[in-house]
């Protein structure tokens, strides 16, 4: 069974991702070639700053780069000073100040609240109201010191969008788009998770969108932190949004792949990553050439019943039918909260699985994850996930609505 067996691929799961110290030691005792940091709580601490100064080859940007992910209040500034653009905010470091702003606003306006520090993708709380916005403010104290201080921004409607740009420092390259559906059921209702799934490429993302992003967005922001002497190397996640009457506003900067985007977009790379790795973090993206193929996927998270929530009773449950997939054509199954035992799966996480279909288009795509996910069951019925992945542009692709860029995210960029 291919999805059980022997893999090229060694984890440690007893290394935290923060501790610095260890993963120094087992870099050098692996003789690591090339470190690519996934996790914003690494980059927070570090971590590339010491494996760097170590001589080893890093793709993620050090400490003072990535700040643009760890301190939304030293982003949002950020995009201030470079003229980036943004949604109103305003920065708090009391509860009391806060509330006593929100009391004077008009009752019916919609908040975001956002704890400026990290908090697992769970730091942006929707305030439908005024008076609901107060309630989220008292809800921040859950974050610790990452919700001390805090944003409270205007609420902007429109469509989201991921984007993941390459970065060596001067030069970018756009490695692709998604579409992801971050709240936890159907047509975007309950909480804010991590991710429940993504469509690549979103359709919305034209060629005048792109070159906008490209423009005032991107290049501004690397040409930014390399004034500021933070550097980045790494791969760059702009968090955006496309409001009503298209104007293009950057929700968040992440310092990282996407979860699940990086399953959707890593895929259509037709260059090796490895290279491309090495190109990032020696500054050399001038001298490879980067190529994307013209498929769409759809992945679909799938996750314990009442995730992102207490999903502790459904730990430690049996998953069938993951095994019959190993082999199937455009599917591919990317494993997360699960453990095995004996050559069986059991629950161990609030996000057990990916599930990644590929095709032509938003519709094949789709049937293809689907189809497969509808032979994979959690004892107890404990298997949640989203079955509308990707419905606005099943819905332009029913209405002809097609994507005038496709999949050509242009050539390297010099900033
Ligand atoms: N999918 C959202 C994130 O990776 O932060």
């Amino acid at each position: 069974m291919k999805f059980l067996s022997k893999k090229p691929v060694r984890t440690f799961p007893h290394i935290k991702t923060t501790d610095a110290e260890k993963i120094l030691a087992l870099c050098k005792k692996e003789k690591i070639d090339l470190i690519d940091i996934g996790q914003e709580d690494a980059i927070e601490i570090g971590i590339t700053n010491v494996l760097i100064n170590h001589g080893f080859s890093v793709v993620g940007p050090t400490k003072e780069a990535g700040q643009i992910e760890w301190d939304k209040a030293y982003a949002r500034n950020f995009m201030v000073k470079y003229h980036i653009p943004h949604p109103k905010f305003f920065v708090f470091h009391s509860q009391t100040k806060g509330i006593a702003f929100l009391k004077k606003q008009p009752k019916h306006k919609k908040w975001f609240i956002k704890a400026s520090g990290l908090a697992q993708g769970k730091g942006a709380l929707p305030g439908k109201s005024s008076l609901e916005a107060i309630r989220r403010i008292k809800e921040l104290s859950r974050f610790g010191r990452a919700g001390k201080t805090y944003l409270i921004e205007e609420w902007i409607e429109g469509e989201e969008f991921s984007l993941f740009a390459a970065c060596d420092g001067s030069s970018f390259q756009i490695l692709g788009a998604a579409q992801d559906h971050k709240q936890a059921f159907n047509f975007d209702q309950g909480e804010n998770t991590g991710g429940m799934g993504c469509v690549s490429p979103p359709l919305m993302m034209n060629a005048a969108i792109l070159a906008y992003i490209k423009k005032h967005i991107v290049a501004k922001t690397i040409q930014g932190l390399a004034l500021e002497n933070r550097t980045y190397k790494g791969i760059l996640y702009v968090g955006g949004i496309i409001d009503a009457t298209g104007n293009v506003l950057v929700i968040e900067f992440n310092a990282r792949w996407g979860d699940p985007e990086a399953q959707v977009i890593l895929p259509s790379l037709q260059t090796d990553l490895f290279e491309l790795g090495n190109a990032v973090s020696h500054g050399n993206l001038d001298n490879i050439n980067i190529k994307t193929d013209s498929k769409t996927r759809i992945v679909v998270t799938a996750s314990s019943k009442g995730y992102p929530q207490d999903y502790s009773a459904a730990k430690g449950k049996r998953i069938f039918g993951i095994e019959l997939l190993a082999n199937l054509d455009n599917v591919t199954i990317y494993p997360a909260g699960i453990r095995v035992k004996r050559n069986l799966m059991f629950t161990n996480g609030g996000r057990l699985f990916y599930i990644v279909g590929t095709g032509e288009n938003v519709l094949e795509a789709k049937s293809n994850a689907y189809g497969a996910l509808s032979v994979i069951f959690v004892a107890g019925n404990n298997l949640h996930y989203r079955t509308d992945i990707g419905w606005k542009d099943v819905s332009r692709a029913f209405t002809k609505k097609k994507n005038v860029l496709g999949y050509n995210y242009g050539s390297v960029e010099k900033t």
